[in-house]
Order: C-alpha cells, then structure tokens, then sequence
C-alpha cells in the first residue's frame, strides 16, 4: 500500500518570515493518513525545517551535483544534510529549460543525492510541442531512463510526472490521461527495476488545486501530487492534504 504523498514546491516564492507565518498556521492542521512535504527556497530551508512540525517534511528544490569546493552560488548535498533536509527536488522542468539542466546533469544530480543518503523526487514532462506530436510517452521514457542511467536501486526516490504545458497554466492533464502516464511509468519501472516499481511513489503535478486534487488522487497508479501555485497559500494546500487522507 503506497501512501499518498502530498508535496508543495513553493518555486522562487515566499520569504523567511512568510514561511514561518505559513508553517505556524499548517503546524494546527492533524493529518494521519498521507505524507506532506513542503520544499521553499533555499534560504528558508533552514528555518522551515525548524518551525513545521515534524510530521512534515521539507525538501529543497534543486541541489549541485558537485562536491563542496569553488562552485559559486551552489547548494551542496552536505549543506542540506547538515540542516537536516532529507529531501530535494531533482530535474523540475524549470531547471531543465531556464538553467538548461540535461539529462546527463540531471542524473549527476540524483546520483550525487542518493550517495548522500537523500531522498530524490524525480521531475519529468514533455513540453507542449512534444505533446502535439504525439510523442510524450517516448519522451517520458527517455527522460526518466536517462536520468535514472546508472542507478540500480530506486528506493529512496518518488517520480513526478509533471506535463510542462500543465503547469502553472490552470491547465490540467485530464486525470485520465495522468493516471496514463503514470501507469506507463511503473511499467518502465517494473520492466527496467522489477519489483521495487511496486512500491515507488508515482505523482502528478501540473495546475493542481483544491477542486481537481480528489479525483487527480483517486487514481490506481497516482501516489502524490506535487503542487506549485495552490501550495503558496495555506487553506488550499490543507485542503489538498484532505484529499490525499
Ligand atoms: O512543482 C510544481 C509544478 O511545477 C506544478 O506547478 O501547480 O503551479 O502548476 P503548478
């Protein structure tokens, strides 16, 4: 039985202080039944992970994939586990196409992390471009094969399937058409890894929101959402939460 997972990645929103106003109001909120992970900028990761209670997670939204050394402007994997952040976004289509991140960078990324102990949420999506072709299912297909190349055990990491033409935009992948992808994903998973696709978590994101977040989580093969802009504001990731419960 996979648990839902219920993630917001605040992207290059809220300061420090509306962090800490964010996490005082969804520290009041009891939920049993779902997983909740909130991922702010870097600068309140710090201060989130010591004010929200410790049933949520907190992860960061990007990592380097070197070392610590002279890479000016970079997060290192030791930074995070320093704080206590256990968790970090890897690959969000945001990263792929403002900071032109590859797939090869992408994978040094998720390889750096897990050496680190780190669990990985693994974005992936095709552009709208790639949709109208007709091609997304190929497309996806590289994309997680490549960032995942080299790494054997999947275990301490969740995919996000996040179509790029859905995000941001109110436009929703049809639930059908997410519970699609998503079932194609646990396939390659299950004919590339075995077993272990049994048990990763597969989520959607892309325009989630309040009104879609219960029929979005209702599907057989969607574990989680992961949701930008309804996340910023505390009622509505509550009541996505409840979705999820
Ligand atoms: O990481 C979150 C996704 O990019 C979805 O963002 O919910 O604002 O469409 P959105």
């Amino acid at each position: 039985m996979r648990r839902k997972y219920i993630c917001g990645n605040w992207k290059m929103n809220k300061t420090s202080s509306e962090a800490l106003a964010f996490a005082n109001k969804i520290n009041d909120f009891e939920f049993e039944n779902v997983d909740v992970l909130i991922a702010p900028s870097f600068v309140s990761l710090e201060s989130l992970k010591k004010s929200v209670k410790d049933k949520i997670e907190v992860a960061a939204q990007n990592v380097s994939e070197f070392d610590d050394g002279a890479f000016t402007g970079e997060v290192s994997t030791n930074m995070l586990k320093d704080i206590g952040v256990r968790n970090v976004i890897i690959g969000h289509s945001e990263r792929r196409e403002k900071f032109l991140e590859s797939d090869e960078i992408v994978n040094a990324k998720i390889k750096r992390a897990l050496s680190d102990n780190l669990f990985v949420i693994l974005c992936l999506g095709e552009s709208l471009e790639i949709k109208e072709e007709n091609k997304e299912l190929d497309f996806v297909k590289n994309e997680l094969l490549n960032s995942l190349s080299g790494v054997e055990n999947l275990k301490n990491i969740a995919i996000a399937y996040e179509p790029i033409w859905a995000i941001g935009t109110g436009k929703t992948c049809s639930p059908e058409d997410a519970e699609k992808m998503c079932r194609e994903i646990r396939e390659i998973i299950n004919k590339n890894y075995g077993e272990i696709s049994k048990e990763i978590r597969i989520l959607y994101g892309g325009s989630v929101k309040p009104s879609n977040a219960k029929e979005i989580l209702a599907k057989e093969n969607i574990d989680g959402v992961l949701v930008g802009g309804a996340s910023l504001d505390v009622n509505d990731f509550i009541e996505i939460i409840k979705c999820g419960e």
